[in-house]
């Protein structure tokens, strides 16, 4: 770890944050934590149950000292972000503290990003900041100057292989300086 980057994931819901994240950790053959899973296995309640059942501020603050503790313990070399992690500012200013962190916005299309979301009428789904079209559509237009502010972005359509996308992501981590690849 000691001489290796780390790359934080952000992105809207449904961009494929997660699927970006083991496919980096596959090819670069180390480990990768999705914020959410963390939040879940530590808590014992998922997100959705976090935010129905205590309200999204405690669910902001449950979320903040996770991301404090994977970044401090440098838990995984890879992080996928929740969607409205890199939104708090005091989560930008974790991450930026770490010298070693490189994040990327998965910039992934509104229409993309419904499709994974959007769940049969009746169902609540498992994203709750997400139940209805016109609300999740305004928060992904007011959420990307946000986003904007990772160190990279990487757009993403329908039929993009995630594989090319993780290529991508580490050629930009790669200019963006500091060794890259393979085990560390
Ligand atoms: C949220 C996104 C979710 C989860 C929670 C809140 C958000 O994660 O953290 O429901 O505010 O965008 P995903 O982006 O992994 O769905």
């Amino acid at each position: 770890m000691s001489q290796s980057r780390r790359i934080v994931i952000t992105g809207f819901m449904g961009a494929g944050k997660t699927t970006l994240a083991r496919e980096l950790a596959r090819v670069l053959a180390c480990d990768a934590i999705d914020l959410d899973e963390f939040i879940t296995a530590r808590e014992g309640r998922s997100p959705r149950e976090l935010i129905d059942r205590e309200g999204e501020a405690a669910f902001r603050a449950i979320e903040s000292r996770a991301l404090g503790d994977v970044l401090v313990t440098k838990a995984a070399r890879v992080v996928a972000l929740g969607g409205g992690a890199w939104t708090i500012e005091r989560n930008r200013a974790a991450v930026k503290a770490e010298p070693d962190c490189f994040t990327v916005w998965l910039d992934a299309p509104f229409e993309l990003c419904w499709e994974r979301i959007a769940v049969p009428a009746g169902d609540d789904g498992e994203r709750p900041l997400a139940r209805e079209r016109g609300s999740a559509r305004a928060l992904y237009d007011e959420r990307r100057t946000l986003y904007g502010l990772a160190d990279a972005r990487v757009e993403v359509g329908a039929g993009d292989d995630v594989r090319v996308v993780a290529e991508c992501v580490l050629m930009l981590a790669k200019d963006d300086g500091g060794p890259w690849g393979g085990k560390s």
